[in-house]
């Protein structure tokens, strides 16, 4: 399946009962040949009704981080591990994760990213491994087929609670590091100032 099929594809799905409160499936932005692919959780209120993911307030605060090290939605791929919003913003039960998932596996296939990196707990336990610690294991690295994965703070997470927010400063700037050593041309990733 190509992007085209694949973005025609996925708003039509059924797979499970989020779709039948959905606005709209939350496909995921970002340039199609992007070496870094940023994976959430789920839609929130405000990307369900735009049908754009990380536009709420934690996609602001998510931005403002990128944007340190010169990453952002022009160089980056940002998607969720579930496309529809689960209703009253809980998490996404393990059947929806896994009805959604291979919708998400198509988009890493047609990526080809370096680097995944997972925003908050549900995601790094989907993709990185099922006893993922969040508050022990964010910033470290994880290899799996070639491709280098990490887990940050949900920006959700440093919005409740700003005590988190050095950490995940120093996360960042191990992140930064990692995409000058393994993402072929460097100077995609220059800081703006
Ligand atoms: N939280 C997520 O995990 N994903 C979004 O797209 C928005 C908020």
């Amino acid at each position: 399946m190509d992007w085209d099929a694949l973005s025609a594809a996925c708003p039509q799905c059924n797979r499970c009962e989020l779709s039948d409160t959905r606005h709209n499936v939350v496909f995921g932005v970002g340039p199609r040949d992007a070496e870094i692919l940023f994976v959430g959780e789920g839609p929130g209120e405000q990307e369900d009704l735009k049908g754009e993911p990380f536009v709420g307030p934690a996609g602001q605060l998510l931005d403002e981080m990128l944007s340190i090290i010169g990453l952002g939605r022009h160089n980056c791929y940002i998607a969720n591990i579930v496309k529809c919003r689960p209703p009253h913003n809980r998490d996404p039960l393990e059947t929806e994760q896994e009805a959604c998932m291979p919708w998400l596996r198509i988009q890493a296939k047609l990526l080809r990213p370096r680097i995944i990196v997972c925003l908050g707990r549900i995601a790094a336990m989907k993709l990185i491994k099922e006893d993922f610690k969040i508050t022990r294991e964010h910033g470290q690295w994880f290899e799996k087929g070639g491709i280098w994965f990490t887990a940050l703070y949900h920006p959700s997470a440093l919005l409740r609670d700003p005590g988190k927010r050095p950490e995940t400063f120093r996360d960042l700037k191990t992140l930064q590091a990692k995409v000058l050593e393994v993402c072929p041309d460097p100077a995609k990733y220059d800081v703006i100032s």
